[in-house]
């Protein structure tokens, strides 16, 4: 994604070109924006305009202007709540939806038409240095609240759940969602095999509680019928047998 340095006026044309195309990027992703003018996109849309911003930033980066691009990606950070590093290389047509709390960092890599909902973060592991934020290949969608840590890539086409912590490469066309992130799809297919279903986990630690409470139920039982009373009943928020879908794991 290295590009020639070009002049100031080729460098507007492609700024304005990359516009556009954000804007327009916003306008058929975004079903909010059916039949809202350009003009209400970039005044009222946060993700738009953080990426315009950035799109003048990075150009300004790239063409060796000292301090003012860090000055504009402050100040955007400050309106928008998106923060993005100047050097950080986004492709065109990029959508982020609702922009809030979104962080891409210095080293990350975005191909083209991705979608990042808000919160979503692309950065660092530690205090490495060099190439340490994720590259996305094009059509990516990461969910909000999804963390994609260290220098890891994620293929084209591939779906990042809600709030999953992705730390390992991502294949093209899967799907990976949870904490660890952990594909449940790749091209559609479920994934299938002993180790494929993360969703419903085992709670070792709710069988513990569960077992340690029916032995406490017996106990009172036996006391009871040595004291010749009634057994106890269940009293209000007391634990009780839980049915339905397990919330452990995913
Ligand atoms: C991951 C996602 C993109 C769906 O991708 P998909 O390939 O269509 O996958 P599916 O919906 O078939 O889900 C596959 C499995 O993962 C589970 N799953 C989906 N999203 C999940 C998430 N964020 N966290 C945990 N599990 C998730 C599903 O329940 C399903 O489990 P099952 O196999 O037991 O039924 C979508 O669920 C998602 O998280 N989108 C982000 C949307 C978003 O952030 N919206 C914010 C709007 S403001």
């Amino acid at each position: 994604m290295d590009l020639p340095r070009p002049g100031m006026a080729g460098l507007l044309t492609r700024v304005s070109c990359e516009i556009k195309a954000d804007v327009r990027a916003a306008r058929e992703r975004d079903p909010a924006a059916q039949g809202v003018s350009t003009l209400e996109i970039l005044t009222s849309w946060a993700g738009v305009q953080a990426l315009l911003a950035h799109r003048v930033a990075h150009a300004l980066h790239g063409a060796g202007v000292p301090l003012l691009p860090g000055a504009i990606a402050y100040l955007t950070r400050s309106v928008t709540g998106v923060e993005i590093h100047p050097a950080a290389k986004i492709g065109p047509e990029l959508f982020i939806d609702h922009g809030s709390g979104v962080v891409i960092g210095e080293t990350a890599e975005i191909g083209r038409r991705a979608t990042l909902y808000q919160g979503v973060t692309l950065g660092g592991t530690g205090f490495q240095r060099g190439k340490r934020h994720p590259s996305l290949g094009d059509n990516v969608t990461v969910g909000s609240g999804a963390k994609l840590l260290g220098p890891i890539s994620v293929g084209d086409g591939a779906k990042i759940g809600a709030n999953t912590v992705v730390v390992e490469d991502v294949p093209p066309g899967s799907t990976v969602v949870g904490n660890p992130g952990h594909l449940v799809k790749v091209e559609g297919q479920r994934v299938e095999g002993p180790d494929a279903d993360w969703i419903h986990l085992p709670d070792p630690i709710a069988e513990a509680i569960k077992s340690l409470s029916e032995r406490i139920g017996r106990l009172e039982e036996r006391i009871a019928e040595l004291d010749g009373g009634d057994p106890p009943r269940f009293a209000e928020g007391e634990m009780r047998p839980r049915t339905g879908r397990s919330s452990a794991g995913g």
